[in-house]
């Protein structure tokens, strides 16, 4: 099992979102609004999606956090890939980790059954 963590920009959210919803084991996903920086500084962010906090200026962007069987991992990244891509500095990063456990709330269930 592991968690694809994905930061994207916020305008292709709903690509991504829709892509995702097509595929036929997507278990669920988290979304959030997030801010950083990469190698640009976020200097070069256009009008907008820039975000100031004190002196230092962000880039806005959105997060996914998506916990998939590793059977799914590369497909999943793969359209988040294509769906979140402009081509353009600032298109974001996806990461994926080992995740150890999995667990839903209402039953306890664990793993593949949650
Ligand atoms: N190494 C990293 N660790 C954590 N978050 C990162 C990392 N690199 C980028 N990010 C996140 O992704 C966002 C977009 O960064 P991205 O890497 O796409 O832009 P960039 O480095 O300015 O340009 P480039 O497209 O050339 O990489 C950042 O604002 C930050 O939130
Ligand atoms: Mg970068």
């Amino acid at each position: 099992m592991k968690e694809i963590k994905a930061i994207i920009q916020p305008f292709r959210l709903d690509a991504v979102i829709d892509a995702l919803r097509r595929h036929p084991e997507l278990p669920g996903v988290t979304i959030s609004d997030v801010v950083g920086f990469g190698k640009q500084k976020a200097l070069s962010t256009p009008d907008g999606q820039n975000v100031q906090v004190g002196a230092q200026a962000f880039a806005k962007k959105t997060k996914l956090e998506i916990v998939v069987d590793d059977d799914a991992v590369d497909e999943v990244v793969d359209l988040i890939t294509r769906a979140a891509h402009t081509g353009n500095p600032g298109d974001g990063v996806i990461i994926v980790y080992d995740v150890l456990d999995k667990r839903r709330i209402r039953d306890g269930k664990q793993f593949g059954d949650a």
